[in-house]
């Protein structure tokens, strides 16, 4: 009897363990309260030069954005690569937790490109975090790995940032994949889309859908 309860033990121990190491799927919005998410909290940044159906569609729930290496900044005079992002304007935090999650698609061929940012840093960086596409591998900003193998396929992302404790983690599918230091800096927002970076392909595009923004609950 002893001795099967030892056992019973030490299985749960095993199963616990290999929980961990193999990093079983939770549901990081765990905690976190949704807040309220529609048009009237974001919008689209694109080219200046070009009306916005022609790097942008929401179809089906699905928001679709696509930019050229050879296209126009987001403003006349920005020295910025090309871009085509939705702005989480509705949602700019200086303090707290913060949560992004959507589930992204990126299609084989898109390569050079910040699909996902944490807006925000002290100087000399504008950014807390970038989740960029090189080849086929979702990396933070040009390492380390975060996923390979991320073309033609839908993932969820969920990206966590807690600005007190200036951390960030990033789970794909659940798994937590990539847990950071912050960058300090006293004005966030998220963006998610296509923003051209160090050997951007010609064509970039990421596709979105069920985009929600949830705080800690204090
Ligand atoms: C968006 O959500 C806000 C907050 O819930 C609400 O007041 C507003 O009417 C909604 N706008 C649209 C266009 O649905
Ligand atoms: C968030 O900041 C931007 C400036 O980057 C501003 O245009 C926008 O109105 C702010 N949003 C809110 C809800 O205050
Ligand atoms: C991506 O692949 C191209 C072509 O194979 C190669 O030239 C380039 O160096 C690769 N880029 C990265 C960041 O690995």
């Amino acid at each position: 009897m002893k001795s099967l309860f030892h056992l019973a033990l030490f299985t749960i121990g095993i199963s616990l363990s290999t929980h961990i190491a193999k990093g079983w799927p939770i549901d990081p919005t765990h905690g976190f309260i949704d807040l309220p998410f529609n048009e009237s909290f974001y919008h689209i940044q694109k080219p200046f030069d070009l009306p916005i159906d022609h790097r942008y569609s929401f179809i089906s729930g699905v928001h679709r954005l696509w930019v050229y290496s050879t296209d126009s900044p987001l403003s006349r005079n920005s020295p910025t690569k090309p871009r085509t992002e939705i702005i989480i304007s509705g949602y700019n935090y200086s303090s707290g937790v913060w949560q992004f999650e959507a589930y992204g698609y990126v299609p084989c061929g898109t390569s050079g490109v910040c699909i996902m940012q944490v807006f925000g840093s002290d100087p000399p960086h504008a950014t807390t975090l970038m989740l960029r596409v090189y080849n086929g591998t979702l990396t933070y900003y040009q390492g380390p790995v975060i996923v390979p193998n991320i073309y033609d396929k839908w993932f969820k992302l969920n990206v966590i940032h807690d600005v007190e404790k200036s951390k960030v983690k990033v789970y794909i599918d659940g798994v937590l994949r990539y847990e950071g230091s912050g960058r300090g800096g006293a004005f966030h927002y998220f963006k998610c889309g296509v923003y051209a970076q160090n050997d951007d392909s010609y064509y970039m595009e990421s596709r979105w859908k069920k985009i929600r923004v949830l705080k800690k609950c204090d």
